[in-house]
Order: C-alpha cells, then structure tokens, then sequence
C-alpha cells in the first residue's frame, strides 16, 4: 500500500483489454478437452467446480466420470443416499463439500429447476462467490469474474498487486483487474481461458513467461523479483501437530470399526477407535511405522496399532463398548473412510491378517 493508504493502480484499461485479446486467440489453441467442456450441463458445471476447488485436475476427471455415472442427473443425486456420495468423494478429501453438494442438490430437486442467476446459485449450500460465478458464466453466460486461487495468482502478478490478496485492499485490486479483463461477451470461455493460464504457464513456482500470451503487459514478466512473491497471503498459523493412534481390534476377517461424529474433523467418515480394547487376552502390537498425514489445519502423527482378540464374541463385546461395528475388512472398503486409512489400508490389512 502506498503511504497515503490506498493501492498504486500501476495498468490502464487499454492493457486489460490488450491482455484480453491476447488471452482469448491463446485459448483457442491452447484449451485443454476437459470432459465437462465437451457437453456441458449447469450440472456437470457445477460437479466439476466443486470436485476443483481443492483438487488437481488430473484427480478430479474420473472422479467427475464416476459421479455422472452413479448419479446422472441432480435428482439422482439428490435421492442417493449421503453414505453413498461420501463413498464416491473418497479421495477427494474435504468431504464438507460432498456433504453440501448432496444438500444443494435437495434443494434443486425439490424445485425442479437449476438457479437462473450468480445471485441464486450463490444462495445454495457449499457455492461460493467463485463456484457461483464460474458456473453463472460458463453456464448461463453471465457476464462476471470468477476468482480463485489460481486467477488470483494470474491476476496479482499481471497488475502488480503487493497487497495481501486476502485482505479487503489486495482482494479488491485483484476484482478490478478480473473485472477489466472480463469478456463480456463470452465470460465463460474467458474465466477458464484465465484459468488455463494459471494451471498451464502462470504457475505458481516456474511460471513460463516466454510462452506467456500477456506478457507485453505483465508487470511481473521475466521479473522473478515479482511472480516469486506474488500473490502475497498473508502468513497462516502452523498446522497444529496431532498425535492419533488407530487401534484396530480384529479377529478373523474382522475389525471393529466407528463412525465419526456429525461435525469436527472427518464427519461422519468411518475410522478406527482411538483407545485399545480393554481385557484383550493379547497385547497391542503396532502393525505399521507412523504416518504423516496433512489435513488443512492439522498435521497428523498417525501409528497403527493391532489387537488380536481372543473370539468373535471379545470382538462384539469391544465394538458394543465403544459403539462402534463389526465389520468384515471387504464391508469396510464399501463405506467412506478418510484419505489417511485409505493411504494405509493394504498394509493395514495385511498386517492385521498376518496375525490372525
Ligand atoms: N478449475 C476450476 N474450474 C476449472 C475449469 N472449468 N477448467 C479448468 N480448471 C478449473
């Protein structure tokens, strides 16, 4: 921020609308064939911005592919049930969002129509100001900016914003160049043209300038000084450490496994108890070397520990106590489980089986 305490607007709207034509010719033959740009649908839209908000392209293509084939249309998934959509966001992580995109897609159905407007796509459960302009313009040709992570990233390098981009004067310096850029006339293509040039040659650590179709008008061009910081966040709090042990109580194919609370860290999720069975006739023995695992907020030490029970009958009495279930290791696969045990699960598994 300047000394007098407002932002250094460094471009001029005739660079905007030059970055704009140059962005628009390069999509032409740069776009890549995502399969939701192929036959677009509001619905197949609006899956794919959801699955893409925290998750790499390359991840989220069959997880969309599997999600339009176990629920084509929204009233399907509204009718589904939510353990089956957990099951099928396994390994998307950040589960909240499955369990909002179920809620929202109630809501659609119950209506009978897709919202008409950024405005009432804003309204519904788990759409945001980027997931409901993205979908308003590839969607409904509404002429608005869509910002994210990656087009913020684009978008402060390009107009030389220094400010924190997640405070009020940074993120409004960055609307005002997305607003400049924006085409009106086909928001749609040029929002993911924007992001195509984010994930294919602004990015974040490499960026390929000399392929850059902005870089007469960049303020950070060949000016490693600029992109390296830019955007600038300001600093997160450290992930807070972790330490969880799983103990896994089996006997024959067989664990005791627990759901998770309705809210908190993997809600709803199944997982493992976090104390050993009482009176086992064996001791606990641990099945596998920890495991680093990073959530958000959270850096997970996770050990895994194995209790051979006695009988079947042991077994129940554990799961009762700790209201948990008995489960054969197959009925556990078919339920949804954090990223952590899936990480895990065939040397879990093998370890667990090995003891029996
Ligand atoms: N990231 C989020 N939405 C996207 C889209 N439509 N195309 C490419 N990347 C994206």
């Amino acid at each position: 921020m300047s000394k007098r305490g407002f932002l250094q607007k460094n471009w001029h709207q005739t660079d905007a609308e030059r970055a704009r034509q140059s962005l628009s010719k390069w999509y032409a033959s740069h776009a890549r064939d995502l399969p939701w740009r192929l036959t677009p649908s509001l619905y197949g839209t609006w899956l794919s911005e959801i699955m893409l908000q925290q998750t790499r392209v390359d991840t989220g293509i069959p997880k969309w592919y599997l999600f339009l084939d176990l629920f084509p249309t929204v009233d399907d998934l509204a009718q589904a049930s939510e353990a089956d959509v957990m099951k099928a966001w396994e390994g998307l992580g950040y589960y909240r969002r499955a369990r909002m995109l179920h809620k929202a897609a109630k809501v659609v159905a119950a209506r009978g129509a897709f919202p008409e407007s950024r405005e009432d796509w804003l309204a519904l459960p788990g759409v945001g100001p980027y997931t409901s302009a993205a979908i308003a313009s590839i969607g409904l040709g509404e002429a608005v900016a869509a910002v994210d992570g990656n087009v913020q990233r684009v978008m402060s390098r390009w107009g030389g914003v220094t400010e924190p981009v997640d405070g009020k004067v940074g993120a409004q310096a960055i609307q005002e160049v997305a607003d400049a850029w924006l085409d009106h006339d086909r928001p749609g293509d040029h929002n993911q043209a924007v992001m195509e040039l984010g994930a294919l040659v602004c990015s974040p650590k490499q960026p390929r300038c000399a392929d850059c179709p902005v870089r007469s008008t960049c303020a950070s061009a060949d000016t490693p000084e600029m992109w390296s910081v830019l955007p600038h966040k300001t600093p997160k709090r450290k992930a807070a450490r972790w330490d969880l042990t799983w103990h896994v109580a089996h006997h024959g194919n067989q664990v005791v496994a627990v759901q998770r609370p309705d809210t908190g860290v993997w809600a709803t999720l199944w997982a493992f108890p976090e104390h050993a069975p009482t009176g086992s006739a064996s001791p606990s023995l641990t099945l596998m070397p920890e495991v680093v695992h990073v959530l958000t907020h959270k850096r997970i030490h996770a050990r895994m520990e194995g209790t051979s029970m006695p009988s079947a009958q042991s077994l129940h009495a554990w799961a009762q106590e700790v209201n948990g279930v008995v489960m054969t290791w197959e009925e556990c696969e078919a339920k949804a489980w954090p990223r952590l045990a899936t990480k895990v699960w065939p040397e879990l598994k093998a370890a667990c089986m090995g003891r029996n």
